[in-house]
């Protein structure tokens, strides 16, 4: 029996037609010895009488088995019209019964709601019954629209799509890597691909000018919701353009698969925000600026205070800052000691709070306040009853983060209370810019590149490159979408001398290292390397935005659990001692 339409296509146009479908069995309903069979394919349900000598067969048949059947196509009758679907005012009259196979009982419903109710991880284990769930068969099919419009896009403003090795040379700046054991040459290694930066950059000096990739990229990280192992890049490398030329190229790719993917116009251009001020206003270099309850700097209030924890945090060079999380006075003794938990994670002494209720002000350190001080916060922060403040008393960086985070946290508490939206299709997409070009690690005593070290600095900060790292912008960007870092790039160095400068004498990687690890590209730079740059974004997570989701497995055919595991082919696993010996590998298992 060859199948003639899928599931979704059968409408009254198609009155009396003889016709052949083939699918799973949604659900069997008996009506008074008529047995009714939803019949699912990918592409939708249609309704299945059999009333026939083919009644008994049909009710024997259990969810999810797979049939085909043939029969003619009826009207329903008008109070078994169903307006929901676009199969509802019609159904087959089934004549044959194909069985190809019977399903046992799934583990679990798989409807959404059933699927919702289980652990994520009886879903991974049975993942070929999870994704038949239809939000998750949607997900596929976004992300293959989403994907396709992308590349359409590339290959539209002339772009080529070129592969580059997965299996790559380990040079250990970035997140870790995964190392790969080489049978040929006993005791090397080579590195899964932790993003094809240095090769997209080499593509340029090959002359491809416009390169783009939907790049798998590996890295050993600790798992969360947006962060996979094995993960896939938007990967993107532009000769002879500028930071504004990135801007306009992506804004267009964005517009193209947010109208193809949803049908909606997304404004362009994006707003811009300075790093300095995502941290000063928000508190995190990926501000969701969907809501406000900003960042207040107070230093300059609390300069002189008889609260001593504050007023010594400001004269040792740090910020006060505070947050009003408005009508979030209920929060509850145990929401408001996790708070706490977490800004202590931060690195947080602790996280002083004002309640205002009934015009009384609830604090432990309100008392050491002076009216001066009081009549200062309640301007600035514009405080009425039932608000909470949250005050942060850190080096300036640790402040902003705890208090970033804080506004986080207070941000879902609202939304709990019904008291904030945040909706998932309000597109805040936001780029952030001027990100300093180093960051200095207090505890290695060493500067470390903020994106990577191939970035270029703004040309009229270059001079500062040797005397005063820190003050150095880099020509670096990231697309932030409610709160989420979708890409990051930089406009790259391009000259060898100043890569080397960056190499040796800010990042004080020794010449024989730099030369054992980028030699090469130092090299291929010196045969005429255009200017150049590009950016990087991360299809999995423009993937689960697009689909209202905030775990990237949920787009994702076979993610890794948290815990690094694949549980349905269940990975990793030990290998034999003869794969172990062939490889030239011995393992040592930790005891404990
Ligand atoms: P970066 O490291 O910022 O830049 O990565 C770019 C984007 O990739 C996504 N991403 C991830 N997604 C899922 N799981 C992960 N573990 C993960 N890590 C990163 C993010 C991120 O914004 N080569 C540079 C880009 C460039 O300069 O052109 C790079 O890889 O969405
Ligand atoms: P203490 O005087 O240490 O008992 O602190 C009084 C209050 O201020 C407590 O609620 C602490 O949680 C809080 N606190 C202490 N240090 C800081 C800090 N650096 N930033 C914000 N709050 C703090």
């Amino acid at each position: 029996m060859k199948r003639t339409h899928h599931c979704a296509q059968l409408t009254k146009s198609d009155l009396n037609a003889t016709i052949s479908l083939a699918g799973w069995v949604d659900s069997v309903r008996d009506h008074g010895g008529i047995i009714f069979i939803d019949l699912r394919d990918r592409e939708g349900v249609t309704q299945v009488k059999f009333d026939t000598n083919l009644r008994a067969e049909a009710a024997q048949l259990k969810s999810e088995s797979v049939i085909g059947i043939t029969g003619t196509v009826v009207a329903r009758p008008g109070e078994m019209v169903n307006k929901n679907i676009p199969t509802g005012e019609i159904e087959i009259d089934a004549t044959e019964l194909v069985v190809h196979n019977i399903s046992d009982t799934p583990p679990f419903p798989l409807t959404d709601a059933g699927g919702d109710k289980v652990n994520e991880d009886l879903r991974l284990t049975y993942r070929y019954l999870d994704l038949r769930r239809p939000k998750m068969r949607k997900n596929l099919a976004v992300r293959h629209r989403a994907t396709k419009a992308v590349r359409d896009y590339f290959d539209s403003q002339g772009f080529y799509e070129i592969e580059t090795p997965a299996l790559f040379k380990s040079t250990p700046e970035g997140a870790r890597e995964y190392l790969v054991p080489s049978r040929i040459h006993a005791g090397q290694f080579y590195a899964l691909s932790q993003s094809p930066q240095q090769f997209k950059q080499i593509l340029m000096v090959a002359g491809v000018e416009k390169y783009f990739q939907i790049a798998r990229c590996f890295r050993d990280e600790d798992l969360r919701a947006d962060r996979q192992m094995e993960f896939t890049q938007i990967d993107v490398e532009v000769s002879f353009i500028d930071r504004e030329g990135i801007y306009s190229l992506f804004e267009g790719m964005l517009k193209k698969v947010w109208k193809e993917v949803l049908a909606h116009d997304l404004p362009t251009p994006f707003p811009r925000m300075a790093y300095k001020d995502a941290m000063n206003r928000y508190g995190v270099d990926k501000p969701d600026t969907r809501f406000g309850i900003e960042l207040v700097d107070l230093s300059d209030t609390f300069k002189a205070s008889s609260f001593k924890v504050f007023q010594s945090t400001i004269a040792a060079g740090g910020s006060v800052k505070a947050i009003n999380a408005k009508g979030l006075a209920d929060i509850t003794q145990g929401e408001l000691g996790s708070m706490e938990e977490v800004a202590k994670s931060l690195g947080a002494k602790g996280l002083a709070f004002i309640k205002v209720e009934k015009g009384e002000w609830k604090s432990p350190i309100v008392k050491f306040f002076s009216d001066a001080e009081k009549a200062e916060l309640t301007k600035r922060l514009n405080i009425e009853d039932g608000d909470i403040l949250f005050f942060a008393a850190a080096p300036w960086e640790r402040a902003c983060a705890i208090l970033g985070r804080a506004r986080l946290d207070a941000s879902q508490l609202l939304v709990k209370r019904g008291k904030m939206q945040l909706r998932a299709d309000q597109w805040n997409f936001l780029w952030v810019v001027d990100f300093p070009l180093m960051s200095y690690d207090e505890e290695k005593g060493s500067y470390a590149a903020t994106h990577h070290p191939f970035t270029s600095p703004v040309p009229e900060d270059t001079a500062l490159l040797e005397s005063d790292p820190k003050a150095v912008r880099g020509q670096h960007y990231d697309v932030v979408l409610n709160g989420m870092e979708l890409g990051g790039g930089s406009i790259r160095i391009h000259q060898p001398a100043i890569q080397k400068k960056v190499f040796e004498d800010v990042l004080k990687i020794p010449a024989d290292v730099v030369e054992s690890r980028f030699g090469y590209m130092l090299k291929a730079f010196t045969y005429g390397a255009p200017p150049h740059g590009g950016i990087a974004f991360g299809l999995d997570r423009m993937c689960a935005l697009l689909c209202g989701t905030t775990s990237i497995r949920d787009v994702i055919a076979f993610p890794k659990t948290q815990k690094a595991q694949d549980l349905m082919a269940q990975s990793p696993t030990p290998v034999t001692a003869k794969q172990l010996k062939e490889l030239h590998i011995q393992t040592v298992i930790p005891t404990e």
